[in-house]
């Protein structure tokens, strides 16, 4: 058993008190290797942003839990080294069992997440009760689901999505104690989360998708004032990355994300976590693929995979200062 205050994490309690009070959002960046995580930590480190690293299942199969603990520890004594002490949560990712939770707890994790969204109410309420019980003996904080989100959630694939009922919101955070809540508002996980067909284009030429629903959010907060409220699915899916992929033997269809105004707007709500995985996917790739095109001869990793983490510092950075307005609130 290893307490993530040993590791130098803190929970994500206080964050999320300060982010709802100030108006903005904590970004949550997925991460499964070192250069995603070198990325996050620089950016934050440069815009003294507070971060989430986020672990899903498939990550921490991925990575290895141990070597993810370390690389958690890491990450605080990195954020030292380059000259800011910034409050780091290591947080599991659409958890799907109190077993898996458990165990992160245990290894040091200091926030999880239970998403019971696929079960029926009562069963949700039932097992992330259950998470909370554990979880709170140890400082370690929970986010619940309520609603369904359409796409690939790690080894959970939803084809439709459901909104959240406002109506349960207030009974759910009563019987199960969480500390925060994600809601489904028509986010969805992936690339893909709409067709350009089912976009109108504004005066600009740019394509926009159809509206999220903004009045399930809005009728959440009036249930649960203060309440930190999550935001799952929160990719732009950056089109220049998208293009740059394709221009260098990529096959990506088109894709198109949330807009970004749409995020900063919800940043300024009780939204107080914004989860972030696909847009660093693409940034990678891009760079990567930008690499092994204009110099085929290059076999050396750092070649490519630095690059890579450049090109996905810049876009951490940009969401931290642009979209989450978390740049100097560490
Ligand atoms: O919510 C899904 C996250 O983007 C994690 O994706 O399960 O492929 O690691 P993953
Ligand atoms: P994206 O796929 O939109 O990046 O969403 C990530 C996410 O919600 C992780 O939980
Ligand atoms: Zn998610």
């Amino acid at each position: 058993m290893v307490s993530y205050k040993e590791l130098g994490l803190v929970n994500s309690r206080e964050m999320f008190e300060k982010a709802i009070e100030g108006g903005y959002a904590i970004p949550a960046f997925n991460f499964n290797n070192m250069e995603q995580m070198q990325a996050i930590i620089q950016a934050c480190v440069e815009a003294s942003s507070p971060v989430i690293l986020q672990v899903s299942s498939g990550a921490r199969k991925y990575a290895n839990q141990t070597l993810l603990r370390y690389m958690a520890q890491g990450a605080v004594e990195y954020a030292k080294e380059l000259g800011k002490n910034i409050p780091i949560v290591l947080h599991l990712d659409h958890g799907d069992t109190f077993e898996l939770c458990k165990s992160c707890i245990d290894m040091g994790f200091s926030s999880v997440m239970i998403d019971g969204s696929s079960l029926p109410y009562e069963e949700n309420v039932a097992l992330t009760k259950r998470v909370v019980e554990y979880a709170h003996q140890f400082d370690v904080t929970v986010e619940g689901e309520l609603g369904v989100l359409a796409g690939i959630e790690d080894d959970v694939q939803a084809e439709a999505s459901t909104y959240t009922r406002p109506e349960d919101v207030e009974d759910f955070v009563k019987k199960t104690g969480v500390d925060s809540l994600a809601i489904s508002i028509g986010t969805s996980h992936g690339a893909y989360k709409f067709t350009p067909e089912q976009c109108t284009v504004n005066e600009d030429g740019k394509l926009v998708p159809p509206p999220l629903a903004f009045d399930v959010l809005k009728a959440v907060e009036e249930k649960l004032p203060g309440f930190p409220i999550v935001l799952h699915g929160s990719s732009s899916v950056p089109q220049d990355e998208v293009e740059t992929i394709n221009a260098n033997g990529g096959a990506l269809k088109a894709a198109i994300g949330i807009p970004e105004e749409w995020l900063r707007e919800s940043a300024k709500s009780a939204v107080c976590k914004i989860n972030i995985d696909s847009d660093s996917r693409l940034a990678m790739t891009a760079a990567i693929r930008k690499v092994f095109v204009d110099n085929p001869a290059e076999f050396d990793p750092r070649k490519y995979l630095g690059p890579a983490r450049d090109n996905m510092e810049k876009l951490y950075k940009h969401k931290i200062i642009n979209v989450l307005g978390s740049a100097g609130k560490a």
